[in-house]
């Protein structure tokens, strides 16, 4: 089971996630994404969100994160940090706490309060009543 990251690890993690941050492509919304993902072996994925022109299709960083992950062979993550360069303490979607759910069931969540420092809550917080896959 997953801990709260120390502060130092957090403030890490966060700030890997605002670098990713700045490669959005977030043209349509303006509203620039960044994450990063802790492996269990402590290796970090970093996404960010990325539109596409018909809007019909694209991706949260989060979700960026996580399948760059998988991709590269990883199955066990800890921690995901999030920011959001127009708003502190960025609650993630629907679609990705459930993905997110589905592969790391207890996930720690750290966002950044108005201050930039790391508030930590774990994923089930912000999935009560998840579907899970029969
Ligand atoms: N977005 C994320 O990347 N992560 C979230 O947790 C919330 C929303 C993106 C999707 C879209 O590109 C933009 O933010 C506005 O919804």
């Amino acid at each position: 089971m997953p801990h709260a990251l120390p502060i130092d690890d957090a403030r890490s993690l966060l700030e890997a996630a605002r670098e990713a941050m700045s490669h959005s492509h977030a043209v349509w919304s303006q509203f620039p994404v960044g994450a990063a993902l802790r492996c269990a072996d402590g290796t970090i994925f970093t996404g960010c969100n990325v539109e596409s022109p018909s809007l019909l299709q694209g991706a949260c960083a989060e979700r960026v994160a996580l399948l760059k992950a998988l991709s590269e062979g990883q199955r066990e993550f800890t921690h995901i940090a999030i920011v959001a360069e127009k708003r502190p303490a960025i609650s993630p979607c629907g679609l990705c706490r459930q993905m997110l759910y589905e592969f790391a069931p207890d996930l720690i969540v750290i966002v950044e309060n108005q201050d930039g420092e790391p508030i930590q809550e774990v994923l089930a917080a912000f999935l009560p009543e998840p579907f899970v896959a029969p």
